[in-house]
């Protein structure tokens, strides 16, 4: 005899049911009073926490020279130095010297910084020396040199400044002392590829009086004279230089 197929379909499933419910109960009741039965084996949970960031330490290992006592300097200046735009510029491949010179421009109140004169106190001459020469070791951005100064005619105004000047203002090109695109020259930091917030920030800072770090106030004269346009298509300007695939 052939049984119905719903007649045996609605007792199975109440069994099944039933027996889900017991089991289920057992289990709960087991985690509530914390007793594991004896004998089941170890099943490993699978881990939720998130994996801890790698400790600053094995990173720097990986960096031959990196001093310890630059770590706190990365915090904001990075690893390499590359910085970070509104957190701290990008201090790589910085002339030692000017590296030097700045630090100490910071304790004596030479920049306004209340961060970096905090931070320049704590730093002996001789850790100096060491963090700057890590820094100043750590590669610049790729920059293809534009060598504009000696094309005759220049139509962009921010163009003919940095690679012309104005002598009307008394100002003289920037590449002169900053060396071609900007790349740097001798004790004078490069400006192709610093982040634009920061070269703005200074040229505003020898604009108002903030900083007083240049000999003969060289920067203080050329910044005196230019607009808060130029101050910012040239920090504009300079900052697109040295990317990636920049001119
Ligand atoms: C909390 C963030 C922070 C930390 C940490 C920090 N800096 Fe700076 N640093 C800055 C900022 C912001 C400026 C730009 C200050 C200004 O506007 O004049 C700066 C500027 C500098 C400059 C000038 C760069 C230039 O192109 O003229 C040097 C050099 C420098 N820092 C070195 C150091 C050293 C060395 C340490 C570690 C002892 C350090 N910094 C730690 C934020 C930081
Ligand atoms: C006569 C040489 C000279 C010329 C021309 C010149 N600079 Fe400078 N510049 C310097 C020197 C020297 C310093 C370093 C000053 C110091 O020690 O604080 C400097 C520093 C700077 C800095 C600060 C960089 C940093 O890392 O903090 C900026 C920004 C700057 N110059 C922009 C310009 C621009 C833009 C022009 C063109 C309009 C220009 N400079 C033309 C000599 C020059």
């Amino acid at each position: 005899m052939k049984i119905p197929h719903r007649m045996w379909v609605l007792p199975t499933l109440l069994c099944v049911s039933l027996l889900a419910a017991v089991v289920g109960f057992a289990q709960s009741s087991e985690q509530e009073d914390g007793v594991k039965p004896r004998g089941e084996p170890f099943k490993p949970q699978r881990d939720t926490t998130p994996t801890p960031p790698e400790p600053e330490g094995d990173a720097t290992r990986n960096i031959p020279g990196f001093p310890k006592e630059a770590e706190v300097c990365a915090e904001c200046h990075d690893l390499q130095g590359e910085g970070r735009p509104g957190l701290a510029p990008r201090i790589a491949g910085l002339p030692v010297d000017y590296f030097r010179q700045q630090v100490h421009g910071f304790q004596a109140g030479k920049r306004k910084n209340t961060t970096m004169h905090a931070l320049s106190e704590e730093v002996t001459d001789e850790v100096l020396d060491k963090i700057a020469t890590y820094f100043s070791s750590r590669p610049l951005p790729k920059i293809t040199p534009i060598l504009r100064g000696t094309q005759a005619v220049i139509s962009d105004p921010v163009e003919k400044l940095a690679y012309q000047g104005d002598w009307s203002r008394e100002i003289p090109a920037c590449v002169t002392c900053h060396g071609a695109s900007g790349i740097g020259v001798g004790n004078i930091p490069p400006l192709a590829g610093q982040h634009a917030v920061y070269l703005k920030a200074q040229l505003q800072d020898w604009k108002k009086g903030g900083r007083t770090t240049d000999q003969d106030q060289v920067m203080q004269k050329i910044a005196s004279q230019l607009s808060d346009e130029e101050i910012e298509a040239l920090a504009n300007y300079f900052n697109q230089l040295g990317k990636p695939g920049g001119q």
